[in-house]
């Protein structure tokens, strides 16, 4: 297959929700209205999609991931439809574009050490011929995002930090070689410290394993840290593109320069907090604690 298919393209994508929550707006809400844009591969490169709580991000993340399908419009990635796959196509969809989410807390069995994480990957796409093989992999892959086995392997997950588990959920992305990566909003639950450490593995991913990452997030901060291009999304629209630098420093549409206004005080951990809810403060405020145990973080 020529490296020029290395394409996932969104045609008109649109997603309507219908229901009587919905009763106040005709009984459907349009979540995602009309989107289109390409992620390239070739050269791999990060693209931000950034907006409010709401405006459809993770929608749009679920269906390039195929776990919802579009009420109009086509996802399409080497020009054939994500719905029209099957078999080894299908695998090899899984395999090469792969999901961040949030709280990987969820993903993580409780009652299992955080290896089983890397050897149900192995396992799936057959990535190992031996069990040698398969921890040299992961070996690999922890190295790949800066974490030393012996601190994490053998571990239950509320044994290491959220730093940790988020990075360990990197690692396993690694070890799948993914042409993409879907990380919806992957750094909100983490301390500024370890978001940076964190926003440093996918641009490394970029520039050493030519990984391209739909970056999603509601903060315009952490989309100007990775750089790459934005798509701004409103109200399931995308009414912004370009690359960051441009669309941050000359915003043209209103609600991008609203999104930059709201940018507050030069404290990044007090904006944090002003934007949580108090559920997400409390899960919050759990991780901290575990991220002082990180290796190489500073205590705050
Ligand atoms: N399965 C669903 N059923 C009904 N409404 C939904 C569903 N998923 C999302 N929505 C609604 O669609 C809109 C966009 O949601 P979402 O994509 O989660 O936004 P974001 O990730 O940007 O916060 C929201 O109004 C949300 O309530
Ligand atoms: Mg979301």
């Amino acid at each position: 297959m020529a490296d020029s298919g290395k394409l996932i393209e969104l045609s008109d994508v649109s997603q309507v929700f219908r229901g009587a929550a919905f009763r106040q707006v005709g009984g459907e809400l349009t979540a995602v209205d009309r989107v289109s844009f390409k992620l390239t591969a070739d050269p791999p490169h990060i693209t931000s999609l950034v907006g409010e709580s709401g405006s459809g991000k993770s929608t749009i993340a679920r269906i390039i991931l195929g776990l919802q399908r579009p009420t109009s419009g086509r996802v399409t990635y080497y020009g054939k439809d994500i719905y029209d796959l099957h078999g080894e196509e299908f695998q090899r969809y899984r395999r090469d574009v792969q999901a961040v989410f949030q709280d990987p807390y969820g993903i993580f069995n409780p009652f299992y050490r955080v290896d089983r994480v890397f050897w149900t990957a192995i396992k799936k796409f057959k990535l190992a011929k031996s069990h040698q093989d398969g921890d040299n992999l992961i070996a690999e892959a922890l190295e790949a995002v800066g974490l030393r086995p012996n601190d994490v392997l053998g571990r239950y997950p509320h044994q290491i930090s959220g730093g940790q588990r988020q990075r360990i959920m990197l690692a396993r992305t690694y070890m799948c070689r993914p042409s993409f990566i879907i990380a919806d909003e992957p750094v909100s639950m983490l301390d500024a410290a370890v978001r940076v450490l964190f926003l440093n593995v996918l641009l490394d991913f970029k520039q050493k394993y030519g990984m391209t990452t739909l970056f999603i997030t509601h903060d315009l901060s952490t989309a100007y840290y990775v750089g790459g291009d934005a798509l701004v999304i409103s109200k399931g629209q995308i009414v912004e593109r370009g690359a960051v630098d441009d669309v941050l420093v000359h915003p043209t549409h209103p609600y991008t320069q609203m999104l930059l206004s709201s940018l507050p005080a030069p404290d990044p951990d007090a904006r944090w907090h002003d934007k949580l809810d108090e559920a997400e403060v409390a899960q919050l405020a759990a991780t901290e604690t575990d991220v002082l145990t990180v290796e190489g973080v500073p205590t705050p």
